[in-house]
């Protein structure tokens, strides 16, 4: 497999909102799934998601974002999205598109790349600490998910 990660492009928007439909659950997401009709590019422009393609198509994809819209703030970037398609999974696929999301992040001039993870999701948080990220604090019992409270884990990894 040979991996290629661009900018995605409004194209993209029907295969991004599928990847989504196999990829989250209450073990990995706080919201439930967008309307089947929504526009992936509704709150979020193409230049501020990456994906990931294997031959021609996309496997997996992350978006990220201002966590604030404050100037004192504007150091700092979040990953606030990351899906790899369930066939391709243990390939690495992840792990480049968050050193390409770190890159596009420093060509920004931004010091500080952050994300939440749900303390359940292991695998999301095994690849974060295999690439750099540190936690930085738990928001204990923050979302009650299919009746169970669960925690939310702040991560962040330092560009410079
Ligand atoms: C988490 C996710 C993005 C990982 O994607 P991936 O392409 O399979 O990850 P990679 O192959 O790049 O894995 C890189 C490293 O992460 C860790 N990792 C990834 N998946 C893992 C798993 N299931 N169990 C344990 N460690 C795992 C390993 O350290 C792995 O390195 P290794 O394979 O050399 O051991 C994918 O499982 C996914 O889409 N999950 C559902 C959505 C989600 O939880 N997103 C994150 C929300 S915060």
């Amino acid at each position: 497999m040979v991996i290629s990660i661009r900018s995605a492009e409004t194209a993209d928007a029907p295969r991004l909102i599928e990847l989504d439909r196999v990829t989250w659950s209450p073990e990995n997401a706080v919201a439930p799934l967008r309307d089947g009709d929504a526009d992936f590019f509704e709150r979020r422009p193409p230049g501020d998601v990456l994906v990931a393609e294997d031959d021609g198509a996309v496997v997996g994809y992350t978006q990220f974002g201002r966590p604030t819209p404050l100037a004192s703030n504007a150091h700092v970037l979040h990953i606030q999205g990351l899906a790899v398609d369930p066939s391709v999974r243990r390939r690495g696929v992840a792990r480049q598109l968050l050193e390409a999301a770190a890159e596009e992040a420093t060509r920004r001039g931004v010091r500080k790349l952050g994300l939440r993870v749900l303390g359940g999701n292991t695998s999301a948080r095994a690849l974060y600490e295999s690439a750099g990220f540190e936690v930085e604090g738990v928001l204990r019992e923050e979302f009650l998910l299919d009746g169970r409270y669960v925690d939310d884990v702040l991560m962040a990894r330092r560009l410079t």
